[in-house]
């Protein structure tokens, strides 16, 4: 696969400047959140590797992937532990689950839609995460955050490149732009709460 330049790709809208406020505040309730995202991640890859066993390159990048989310929950289950917080029960996520309904149906968009749905959850998890390395007293965990931030940023080229190998070329660009803008209006419209999302 050949990695893409991203430097063409719309920028997010960015992250409210008081979510990072909220998180700070309420960060035993986000550790909770956090590791559920992680957990759910690792499941999304482990989900599109059975629904396209047929795809060599599709398949080992999602099994390589389902193992890194798995690793970030054990990461964030180990901070949770160290605080003596308990895991929290998986919340529904009103982010994911309007951004998933963007999703086409049809197997010709189905999947380019999934893949660049992800590479925009994996980008917005880079920027919050981000926020959190730059805005945590903690030294461990600005450490922490700002591994896993980079991590996350990984993930979104990654998911642009499978779309480049994986769908038509020309509507790459177009459709990610519509998503962005989707994404956008999905984001701002989400209650401040200390969670990822
Ligand atoms: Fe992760
Ligand atoms: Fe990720």
């Amino acid at each position: 696969m050949v990695e893409q330049d991203l430097s063409l790709a719309p920028p997010l809208a960015p992250t409210p400047a008081n979510w990072i406020e909220v998180v700070i505040e309420g960060f035993d309730e986000f550790l909770q959140d956090h590791a559920s995202c992680e957990k759910k991640a690792s499941g999304m890859a482990m989900s599109v590797a059975s629904h396209y066993p047929d795809q060599p390159i599709l398949l080992a990048a999602m099994v390589d992937l389902a193992i890194e989310e798995l690793n970030h929950y054990r990461e964030v289950i180990k901070l949770l532990l160290a605080r003596n917080i308990t895991p929290g029960a998986d919340q529904k996520d009103p982010y994911i689950n309007q951004l998933n309904k963007e999703i086409r149906r049809g197997s010709e968009n189905f999947l380019l839609d999934r893949l660049l749905v992800a590479a925009i959850v994996e980008r917005r998890g880079a920027e919050r995460f981000d926020l959190i390395a730059r805005n945590i007293s903690e030294p461990a965990l600005v450490e922490f955050y700002r591994a896993i931030a980079a991590s996350e940023s990984r993930h979104w080229t990654l998911f642009i490149t499978l779309a480049h190998s994986h769908c038509p070329i020309d509507q790459i660009m177009p459709r990610l732009t519509q998503l962005t803008a989707l994404e956008a209006n999905i984001m701002l419209a989400q209650p401040l709460r200390a969670a990822l999302h």
